[in-house]
């Protein structure tokens, strides 16, 4: 069976420097990667490889077995961390979520199109919302928002950098759910998501990516969520997050 993702010995450079090294890891398809690290470590660089935004230094991706430059682009959907977007932009979130099945901007929405849409903002729990404009909503909704642009497309490999930061805790859990009843319904559909939620990764990934710079650990999350290997991450502030390993 082809893989999901390859990355082979990625090392991607800005002048100098260096924000992966040497990264290789294999994602079967149908799998829930979460990608754990530091701040700066490298994660939404590797997320944006993966989606053939940022090109490698040196090394490969491979997404469903070819070059993550040339492959299907329909096939794969990216949620950016979106503390880079701009809320006033004016737009209505079902525009929004049109923009992720047009990938343009949809100056005129057809009524089949509004039909996907909805049908997409309805299984992340947002329809109520879809004629309110962005700026409008709050932080959860907007996450909520642009997960269901992230679905609309129905894609294979669906990334998300971050997904759930701004989303209260009984929020968080149902958001979840909602990535599980989309590999639910999309048996072969492979997740990659950052999250800086261990107990997250534990619960619901089936596999762990350690980061900083250069992989720490790759693995199952019983095998990868360990004291040590988090302290190598993390460095002294893994410290007071130990506590918190096991929960
Ligand atoms: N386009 C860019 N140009 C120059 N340097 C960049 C660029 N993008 C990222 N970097 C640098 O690469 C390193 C990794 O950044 P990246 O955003 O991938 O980290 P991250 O793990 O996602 O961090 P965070 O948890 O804060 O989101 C940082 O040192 C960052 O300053
Ligand atoms: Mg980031």
């Amino acid at each position: 069976m082809t893989a999901a993702v390859e990355v082979e010995n990625l090392t991607v450079r800005f002048g100098s420097v260096t924000a992966l090294e040497d990264v290789s890891f294999t994602l079967k398809e149908g799998g829930f990667l979460a990608v754990l690290g530091p701040n700066g470590a490298g994660k939404s660089t590797l997320l944006k490889t993966l989606t053939g935004l940022i090109e490698p230094t040196q090394g490969s991706v491979r997404i469903a077995g070819n070059d993550a430059r040339r492959r299907d682009s329909l096939a794969v959907s990216y949620v950016p961390q979106l503390k880079t977007i701009d809320r006033q932009f004016p737009a209505l979130a079902l525009e929004l979520v049109v923009s992720g099945l047009l990938r343009r901007w949809p100056w005129r929405i057809s009524k089949d199109d509004e039909v996907r849409a909805t049908a997409a903002m309805k299984s992340a729990g947002v329809a109520d919302v879809a004629r309110t404009p962005i700026e409008h909503l709050s932080g959860g909704q907007l996450q909520r928002v642009y997960l269901a642009r992230g679905m609309v497309r129905n894609p294979r490999l669906l990334i998300l950098d971050e997904p759930a930061s701004g989303i209260d805790t009984t929020g968080e859990g149902e958001f979840y759910h909602l990535l599980e009843h989309y590999q639910h319904d999309h048996p072969n559909a492979t997740i990659v998501m950052i999250t800086h939620d261990w107990s997250v990764a534990r619960h619901h990934a089936s596999d762990v990516l350690l980061l900083n710079r250069r992989v720490v650990g790759f693995g199952n999350p019983d095998a990868i969520l360990k004291d040590e290997l988090l302290r190598d991450a993390y460095g002294h502030r893994g410290h007071k997050h130990t506590m918190q390993v096991g929960s």
